[in-house]
């Protein structure tokens, strides 16, 4: 029984563990060493990430954001490596200070992809971003074309410290150089913000007036460069190209369909590739080290319908979240309804565990029942011939008891009639003669066998239920001394001391006194036959309150009754050698008085 139920407990165990196990994602943690996170372009940026690992539940992404600060993203790249990633993005912050950190990390065996600007080392596994020498070079060739190889140009660059502004600046230039009939003025730092644009470029225009056309390196250095023409009044005049080319309200898609841009060139921020490139690199399979995106640019003509498309993306986007939120509703629903079905099938086996249990008990019950049952069956087997045996024996005593009865009243009718003639004898007997003494020991004799017979006679009655009790209130005391008169002259002749002690002067008991009387003189009579001439025989009556019996006590000095036999006393003729014989009469109820 115990293997059986070991085997289904594993069974359950293998069932639970076989069902939970099923086909998992590894988990993995990625760290994001973001160099800022407080623009549009790079909330984007975070957003696609998030949209791709929301595919991948059991990816954990940490990102820390830098502030553009190169000291402080260094520190954030070593506390994320010491939060145990298995693997780190970076975009890095400014090109030189940052690269010996990746190298380092790279170097620990942790993979590192870059995103969006540069470091100065080829040690890193993936870069995912755009091609900032192809969008400074297409952003020349656009602005040469646009002027018509004529004009005067300004450059607002990013911190030129960032391999994004300097590869911009850098192929911008030599696009334009194609152009020699295009002015190109020495770049403005516009540190990627366009606080710092509003705040430079004033001074640049004044000096400056008749600039043709602002290339600002991202758009919201072109929204600056703008507000600060349209103050200058000048708005008309300027034109205006940018770079991202963001959707939504505050985007650059936005600013060139309102016109406020001529142009601006789309700058993917890569965030969906660059975790589907991580989760490559971490599952071992095979990537791509450089992954470009392509740019374009964005104008009058083609505005609308990239507005379009990417307002569809939106969309698209918007209905992967609440897909996404569904999915996670059922993948809820279903995890729950994974544990009621294990819980279930547990409780089946453990079920099955206990109906066997449950059969092996019931067998074996029904085992031990048929045992029983043989037993009873035997023993009342044995019950019956038990009393059939007794039925026997009471009939073979019946039988004999009533062969005695039969030949006692025999004997009487005889010794009644040899008592009669024996009367008439000793009437005509003389007195004091010899013949007298003779009959009259016959008489004695002859009465006493009479009287053994009647007694006889009556203990068979008793025996049978034929003689009923004749019970009335006496005063034992009397009645007893009364019997005693009987055998004082017995007392006198053997100089034997009878006495008789009752606890009261008189008590009242309710008693057949025709079978009393026989049982006090035949246990007096005893007591005469076993006393030696000159003895004592004393006759005792006691009350018992505790009882409601009355002791009767007849003790002598003849050699008296055993232990044993004054248990049997009552049952046969027994003669001992205990001076002390005592018999108990039952009596209801009884008065003192
Ligand atoms: C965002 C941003 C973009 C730009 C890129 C260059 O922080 O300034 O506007 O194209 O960084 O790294």
């Amino acid at each position: 029984m115990r293997t059986f139920s070991q085997v289904i407990l594993s069974l359950s165990f293998v069932f639970i563990v076989g069902c939970s196990t099923a086909e998992k994602e590894k988990p993995y943690t990625i760290g994001f060493a973001q160099c800022t996170h407080g623009d549009d372009w790079r909330k984007a940026m975070l957003e696609g990430m998030e949209k791709e690992l929301s595919f991948h539940p059991q990816v954990k992404l940490l990102m820390k954001d830098a502030h553009d600060d190169s000291q402080l993203q260094i520190q954030q790249i070593r506390e994320l490596v010491a939060s145990k990633i298995d693997l780190l993005i970076i975009s890095p912050n400014e090109a030189q200070p940052i690269t010996p950190v990746v190298e380092e990390v790279f170097n620990q065996g942790i993979p590192v992809i870059i995103v969006d600007r540069r470091t100065n080392s080829k040690l890193f596994t993936a870069y995912v971003g755009g091609d900032n020498l192809q969008i400074g070079q297409t952003a020349g060739l656009y602005v040469g074309e646009l002027l018509q190889k004529q004009g005067k140009v300004l450059e607002i660059t990013g911190t030129p410290s960032a391999s994004a502004a300097s590869e911009r600046h850098q192929a911008f230039s030599q696009a334009l150089r194609k152009y020699p009939g295009i002015e190109l003025m020495p770049s403005l730092n516009g540190d990627w913000e366009r606080p710092y644009v509003m705040k430079r470029l004033p001074e640049v225009l004044k000096k400056n007036p008749d600039v043709n056309l602002i290339f600002a390196q991202n758009d919201r250095m072109a929204l600056g460069a703008y507000q600060v023409c349209k103050a200058l009044g000048i708005e008309h005049q300027v034109k205006i190209v940018g770079v991202d080319g963001l959707s939504g309200p505050k985007g650059g898609l936005q600013f060139v369909e309102d016109g406020i841009f001529k142009a601006t060139l789309l700058y993917p921020t890569g965030g969906e590739e660059a975790i589907r490139t991580a989760l490559k690199i971490l599952d071992n399979e095979s990537y791509a080290k450089e992954n470009i995106l392509g740019t374009l640019v964005i104008d009058s003509s083609n505005v609308h319908i990239l507005k379009q498309q990417s307002e569809k993306i939106v969309d698209q986007r918007q209905d992967i979240q609440k897909q996404q939120v569904r999915i996670e509703e059922q993948n809820r629903l279903y995890d729950s309804q994974q544990t009621v079905l294990y819980i279930l099938g547990a409780s089946l086996l453990t079920a099955v565990v206990f109906a066997g249990i449950a059969y092996k008990s019931l067998r074996s019950n029904r085992r031990i029942t048929q045992q029983l049952k043989n037993q009873n069956e035997e023993i009342s087997a044995q019950r019956n011939t038990i009393s059939e045996l007794a039925e026997q024996a009471r009939q073979s005593t019946e039988a004999k008891l009533g062969f005695f009865t039969n030949f006692s009243h025999e004997l009487r009718t005889p010794l009644t009639l040899i008592l009669g003639p024996i009367d008439e004898l000793l009437a005509a007997a003389p007195a004091g003669s010899n013949q007298r003494k003779d009959l009259e020991v016959i008489q004695r004799n002859a009465r006493w066998l009479l009287k053994l017979i009647n007694q006889l006679i009556d203990f068979r009655k008793i025996e049978v239920g034929k003689m009923p009790l004749r019970v009335a209130q006496y005063d034992l005391v009397s009645f007893t001394r009364t019997l005693l008169q009987a055998f004082e002259k017995t007392a006198q002749q053997r100089g034997i001391h009878l006495r008789f002690l009752p606890a009261d002067a008189l008590i009242n008991a309710w008693f057949d006194a025709n079978l009393l009387d026989k049982v006090i003189v035949n246990l007096v009579s005893n007591a005469f036959k076993f006393t030696p001439d000159h003895g004592s025989i004393t006759i005792v009556l006691q009350t018992q309150s505790t009882d409601d019996t009355i002791r009767l006590t007849v003790e002598d000095t003849g050699p008296g009754l055993s232990e044993e036999q004054q248990n049997a006393s009552l049952n046969g003729f027994i003669r001992g050698t205990n001076p002390l014989v005592w018999v108990r009469v039952l009596v209801w109820p009884w008065q003192k008085n």
